[in-house]
C-alpha cells in the first residue's frame, strides 16, 4: 500500500545516491505502477491545481494535476525532476537554449504508470491533451516554491523570470473549462 511518509523517507534516503534522479524515478515508477492505490492514499483527482505533499529546502514532492486540455509554456526548474503519471497523459515538449533563442529538441508522451526523470537544465512546456484531469506525481531535487527559475512566453518564446501568479491563473482556467464542461 502506498504510504505518504514512507514514500518521502525512500526520496530523501535516494538524495544520496550518485544519481538521486535515477533512483528518485525508481521509486515514482513503482508509486505510479499501482494508480488506484496511490489515488486511495492521495485522492483522486477533482481540480487542476499544484497540490504539495512535501516541501523542503532538499526536496519537494507536488501532486500535480493538469485540467483538461490544459498547456503549460516553456519553463525550467534548476533541479532535477522524477515524474510519474497516475491517471491521464502528459505531453511533454523539451527545448534548449539555441543561438537563436529557444529550440525545440524532442516530444515524449506519457501514459499512466510511466516514470521519466529530468536534468537540472531541462526546460519543457506540457500539455494534457485529453479533456479529462491528468494526475502526475512529481519529485524535485530542492525547494521548487523557493527557487528563481524562466519561463517562456508560448508564443514569442521570450524568457521572463518564472510567474507564479500566471501559473495560478492557468489552473484557475482550466478549472472553469472543467465547470462549464460538466454543466454541458
Ligand atoms: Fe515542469
Amino acid at each position: 500500500m502506498f504510504d505518504l511518509d514512507r514514500f518521502v523517507q525512500d526520496c530523501t534516503a535516494a538524495l544520496d545516491d550518485a544519481s538521486p534522479e535515477m533512483a528518485t524515478r525508481e521509486i515514482v515508477a513503482a508509486a505510479v505502477s499501482d494508480p488506484a492505490d496511490l489515488m486511495r492514499a492521495i485522492g483522486e483527482p477533482e481540480r487542476g491545481g499544484i497540490y504539495t505533499l512535501h516541501n523542503s529546502d532538499r526536496l519537494t514532492v507536488l501532486n500535480l494535476v493538469w485540467g483538461p486540455e490544459m498547456v503549460l509554456m516553456p519553463h525550467d526548474h534548476r533541479m532535477w525532476a522524477s515524474i510519474g503519471i497516475y491517471t491521464g497523459r502528459e505531453v511533454n515538449v523539451f527545448w534548449r537554449r539555441g543561438a537563436d533563442g529557444l529550440e525545440q529538441l524532442g516530444r515524449k508522451e506519457m501514459s499512466e504508470r510511466d516514470a521519466n526523470w529530468l536534468g537540472a537544465t531541462a526546460i519543457h512546456s506540457v500539455t494534457n491533451p485529453l479533456s479529462r484531469l491528468t494526475g502526475a506525481l512529481h519529485v524535485y531535487g530542492g525547494d521548487f516554491f523557493g527557487t528563481p527559475r524562466s519561463e517562456w512566453d508560448a508564443e514569442t518564446l521570450e524568457e521572463s523570470p518564472y510567474d507564479v501568479a500566471k501559473a495560478r491563473r492557468l489552473f484557475d482556467e482550466s478549472n472553469q473549462r472543467l465547470d462549464s464542461g460538466q454543466r454541458r
